[in-house]
């Protein structure tokens, strides 16, 4: 069961029905879509089809998907999940906000807490991350998380389309976030 995180300025909880309309204001922009690794949402319909079986996997042993909530509007304005979870082993992590609130280091704040959370509740080992090769700004968020960059990936990634591409490979380990915690107290 997701838990529901707040930080600042977020809330990050379980995505539900009420998100579509939000959902789809981003989901169906096809150049948000190609980067967050998704075929761009034709209608609200599809969206709220995309929530249902994001939700069905937790049947399955999935942790769910959170949508990032503005505190101060109410609005979803982006989703953030550790995906391909393996129990007591590791997950990925992947993100997407709506355009309009990019560079404002919300996905940052989001992911610190998720990241957080992976690794005190989850008690993943490690978790790890694949961006585009031109994906500069979530490179730098995984950057800022203090993910490690651990190389290229050839044909890495395989798009809807049946194109693959070459991806950069991050992670960071349970050691390395909690020698981080010692040194810097990141959780501050
Ligand atoms: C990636 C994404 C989630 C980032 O969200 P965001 O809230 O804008 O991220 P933040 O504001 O926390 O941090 C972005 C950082 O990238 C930097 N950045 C933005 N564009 C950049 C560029 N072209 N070159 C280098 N850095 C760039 C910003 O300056 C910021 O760094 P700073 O805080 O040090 O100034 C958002 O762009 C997005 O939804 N993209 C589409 C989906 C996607 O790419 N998902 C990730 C799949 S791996």
């Amino acid at each position: 069961m997701l838990p529901i995180i707040e930080t600042e300025r977020l809330i990050l909880r379980l995505i539900n029905d009420e998100d579509t309309h939000d959902f789809y204001e981003f989901a169906k922009l096809p150049d948000v879509a190609h980067l967050a690794g998704w075929r761009p949402h034709v209608n609200e319909k599809e969206t709220k089809i995309v929530i249902r079986m994001s939700r069905d996997k937790i049947r399955f042993g999935q942790l769910g998907n959170f949508a990032i909530i503005l505190k101060e509007t109410g609005k979803m304005i982006g989703t953030i999940e550790l995906h391909s979870y393996t129990k007591d082993y590791k997950a990925e992590l992947g993100f997407c906000l709506n355009p309009k609130y990019w560079n404002q280091g919300y996905i940052t704040e989001a992911a610190k807490a998720v990241v957080i959370w992976g690794f005190d509740e989850v008690h993943l080992k490690r978790i790890e991350a694949h961006t585009f090769l031109d994906n500069l700004s979530s490179q730098k968020v995984l950057e800022k998380l203090n993910f490690t960059f651990e190389g290229i990936k050839k044909k890495g990634y395989q798009a809807h389309d049946g194109k693959t591409y070459d991806v950069k490979a991050y992670g960071i380990t349970d050691d390395d976030f909690y020698n981080l915690v010692r040194k810097n107290g990141i959780k501050q």
